[in-house]
């Protein structure tokens, strides 16, 4: 973090007001230790005795962006059996790598959707990056994955002779809800359940319901009574529809919502976190790094379906936040997932308002991040492209800043 008194100037050649959906020119952010404190006309603003000026007056300069659904503890390259032999330790420490990945590429804020693993290592990995200890995005951890035995929150690729189940099994409303109470305990900012089977999990299927009606209103009624959010992994129809009628904050995946889910979504206000991007990675490299046969077959089926129901779910509006799986292809990628988002219904502008205003307005964290405003953290990146009307150009970060220290620069 940057030195509470000291204070940066970033001449603008192009803002992106993601509040108003538009482009100023000639802007100058004035950040004053870790938050931005004016924005105006370049011609305007005196910089004021001492301050650092950082001149981006060819770059078109954001807000940092927003990934809601990522697990930096997971390597991609260690899929399915390949990844019995990792400890809850050697994960976490693989985190701080991706971590660092996900900040220099714009990413200044995740969300981490958690892991199987016992260790609480995104929680761990917050904590350490909050600390100081090294860089890495601004975190929201979840802990374990909560959900039924057997289901995809748990882990099927045992032997029954090994007697073993996810730290996070859970079956019945009140053990739900005990569930989620120990993630709160533990440091869990968010809660995350498996309303449907899932892709990369074995024996399960991604279109069937797995949590019952009344076990995830177990668990939201808990989540929001001790002030936390719930995102539920949720592919098939049913799943998502009693996912929302249960409360839930944002559906994850949502690949095979049909009209009904979309109706409830639009009436409930529930955000959609639409993973589009990462069926690339699992068809090109997933074989080589370990996803099960079984898996693939399962990805064949519902990746188009999810893209097609992208582009209807955002056409008939239902709220649309960022959210790409990094883990499951490697850290750093993520903005990979705009040509995508552009190429199923979204112009770049909207693409980008999901990655900043829309994800910190899901992640309760308005009043922070998602803009460059005065008062919010100076999260601030840069592109030499004009990203505004091309998302793609958001691959190529050139400029970082976070908390008003800077992190790349070229
Ligand atoms: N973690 C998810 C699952 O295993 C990944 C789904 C990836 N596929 C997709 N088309 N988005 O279910």
């Amino acid at each position: 973090a940057n030195a509470a008194d000291q204070v940066t100037v970033i001449r603008a050649g192009k803002l992106v007001d993601v509040v108003a959906g538009t482009v100023l020119k000639d802007q100058a952010i004035v950040i004053t230790g870790e938050r931005i404190s004016a924005v105006g006309p370049n011609a305007s603003t005196k910089v004021p005795a001492g301050a650092q000026v950082i001149d981006l007056s060819s770059q078109t300069v954001l807000p940092g962006l927003i990934d809601m659904h990522t697990h930096l503890t997971s390597d991609p390259y260690l899929a399915g059996y390949n990844a019995l032999g990792v400890s809850d330790v050697r994960a976490a420490l693989y985190g701080v790598r991706a971590a660092r990945k996900t900040l220099e590429a714009g990413f200044t804020t995740v969300r981490d959707v958690g892991s199987s693993g016992t260790g609480f290592g995104d929680v761990a990995l917050r904590d350490a990056i909050n600390d100081g200890d090294f860089i890495g995005p601004r975190m929201r951890s979840a802990g374990h994955l909560i959900g039924m035995k057997g289901g995809h929150c748990d882990d099927n690729l045992l032997p029954p002779d090994a007697n073993f189940a996810a730290r996070g099994v859970a079956d019945g409303p009140w053990a739900a809800r005990a569930k989620v109470r120990e993630m709160a305990k533990y440091g869990a900012d968010v809660i995350k359940i498996c309303a449907s089977g899932g892709v990369l999990s074995k024996g399960d299927e991604a279109g069937a319901q797995e949590y019952t009606l009344e076990e995830m209103q177990a668990i939201v009624g808990e989540a929001h009574k001790l002030g936390r959010k719930v995102a539920a992994h949720a592919h098939g129809a049913s799943a998502i529809r009693d996912a929302i009628v249960a409360g839930v904050d944002s559906i994850e995946h949502a690949s095979l919502i049909d009209d009904e889910g979309i109706k409830l979504a639009k009436e409930r206000g529930t955000y959609l976190v639409m993973d589009i991007y990462d069926d690339d990675f699992i068809l090109q490299e997933g074989e080589k790094a370990g996803i099960l046969p079984e898996s693939l077959e399962k990805e064949r089926k519902v990746g188009q379906l999810q893209r097609d129901n992208f582009r209807k779910a955002f056409g008939s509006g239902v709220k649309m936040a960022f959210g790409t799986d990094a883990g499951v292809y490697p850290h750093g990628d993520n903005a990979k997932q705009f040509y995508y988002m552009v190429k199923y219904g979204m112009t770049s502008m909207q693409a980008i308002q999901s990655a900043t205003i829309g994800a910190a307005d899901l992640l309760g964290w308005k009043d922070r991040v998602g803009s460059i405003s005065v008062g919010k953290y100076a999260d601030i990146i840069a592109v030499k492209g004009n990203a505004a009307d091309d998302a793609t150009e958001l691959t190529k970060v050139s400029f970082v800043m976070k908390g008003g220290a800077v992190i790349r620069q070229q």
